[in-house]
């Protein structure tokens, strides 16, 4: 070996090293809300996968479901110029944060990986800010889900309802047997989870695109909303004293413990019941929200990833982005999560049985033009106007105001810019 050789290979082995070094001394800090039980679990895999890679993990969690903590949080952050890593923002959201000029390019990870192979091109764009990736998806929620505890409705004699006027028998019964027919959180959020999936199952997926995605004022006045808000006036009925405040996991633990027989909300909640070891399709059954089987409303998570200066960091982002989307990852954490994964390519084997009827429901709802973003989820409209139409909610939810009076509030909070 010549000394021109040996300076090479030992400035190579101080370049390697100086590289496994730094990434080993490299953190990711991750906003997000997952402080459930489930999905704490869920979250917990990603460090597991991070830290196995001498990546070391911030957490930077904060509780409320929804997330509306959670972007209070960030917002402060950015504004102090100390942005985490990776955040939990997802939808139209992404753009908002893109047009601030604070997203990092992860082109990087997702040329490596194939994302654009991968991802359904509604994700992936979604996933762009001009036409550059920004953040990396790690699951599609369903929204539209009733979860239903099984003993309950034997004990009330009642049956599993797909459509609205079996809903209110079955709700009835429950009543009847002494037992809380609508296990729910008063919080603007899961009003407005409630709401859309009345909403849906009401209307259909046309009136639901027209009124809550393109923000149609004929739709939004019409006959078809002034009804879904009488059905969800109809459905407070059924909500115990207690529901104001409470969180939606302690909604789903009502179901689990077999105090009420019913919940709207998304499978996240599946992520609750896996946690407390419950078999769907047994302790506990997913069904379609009430007229709603053939439609599914998603809701995509997603990490946006910041732009950070120091060069260990923006390896470490490179490999948090390409660690969420492997195969692995996407598995195991929608195992926990209750959600199906975002990409193509996972094994269906290990999913159970309402994961499975989510991702046939989701390619069959795709089919029939079916498959509508969640406006309560921010998946549909912008942050402001998605503001203003669940403080409209859940101003119905809370008080005695009438259908129409929601109708018309409801119409005017849609022209928020
Ligand atoms: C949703 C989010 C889910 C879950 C839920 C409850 O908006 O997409 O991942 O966290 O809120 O917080």
């Amino acid at each position: 070996m010549t000394m021109h050789h040996i300076i090479k290979s030992l400035f190579a082995a101080t370049v390697l090293l100086s590289a496994t070094a730094a990434v080993q001394a490299a953190e990711v800090e991750v906003l997000h809300y997952w402080t459930s039980g489930g999905e704490a679990k869920s979250v917990a895999e990603l460090k597991k996968m991070m830290e196995a890679k001498g990546i070391s993990w911030k957490d930077f969690a904060v509780a409320g479901g929804g997330g509306e903590n959670a972007t209070t949080a960030l917002k402060a952050r950015v504004i102090a110029g100390s942005a985490p890593t990776a955040a939990q923002i997802k939808g139209p959201s992404i753009q908002e944060w893109g047009q601030e000029n604070v997203l990092a390019n992860i082109d990087a990870a997702a040329t490596e990986g194939k994302w654009d192979a991968t991802l359904p091109k509604v994700v992936s764009d979604v996933m762009k800010y001009k036409g550059h990736y920004v953040a990396a998806p790690v699951n599609v929620h369903r929204v539209n889900w009733l979860w239903v505890n099984p003993e309950v409705l034997k004990k009330a004699g009642a049956t599993t309802p797909t459509n609205f006027d079996e809903f209110f028998v079955a709700a009835d019964k429950i009543k009847k047997a002494g037992l809380i027919a609508i296990a729910h959180g008063g919080q603007p959020w899961q009003d407005a989870t409630v709401f859309e999936s009345v909403a849906l199952g009401v209307g259909g997926a046309d009136f639901y695109k027209k009124a809550l995605v393109n923000m149609d004022q004929a739709a939004l006045t019409s006959p078809t909303m002034l009804k879904t808000f009488d059905t969800l006036g109809k459905i407070k009925t059924y909500i115990d004293k207690d529901a104001p405040g409470r969180d939606w996991n302690l909604a789903t633990a009502m179901i689990i413990n077999g105090k009420a027989g019913m919940q709207f909300m998304g499978d996240w909640a599946k992520g609750e019941f896996t946690a407390a070891g419950k078999v769907a399709g047994k302790d506990y059954l997913c069904v379609a929200a009430p007229g709603t089987e053939k439609a599914f409303t998603f809701n995509i998570d997603s990490l946006a990833m910041f732009q950070v200066k120091d060069p260990a960091t923006q390896k470490a982002q490179l490999v948090l982005a390409s660690t969420i989307m492997s195969p692995e990852f996407q598995e195991v954490f929608n195992l926990n999560k209750g959600s199906i994964p975002a990409r193509a390519g996972v094994s269906r084997a290990k999913f159970d049985a309402c994961a499975i009827k989510s991702m046939d429901d989701m390619d069959a709802a795709n089919k029939v033009g079916a498959l509508v973003p969640s406006m309560a989820h921010g998946m549909a409209v912008n942050s402001a106007k998605q503001g203003a139409i669940t403080d409209v909610i859940a101003k119905f939810m809370n008080s005695t105001m009438s259908s129409k009076d929601a109708v018309a509030a409801l119409a005017k909070a849609a022209k928020t810019r």
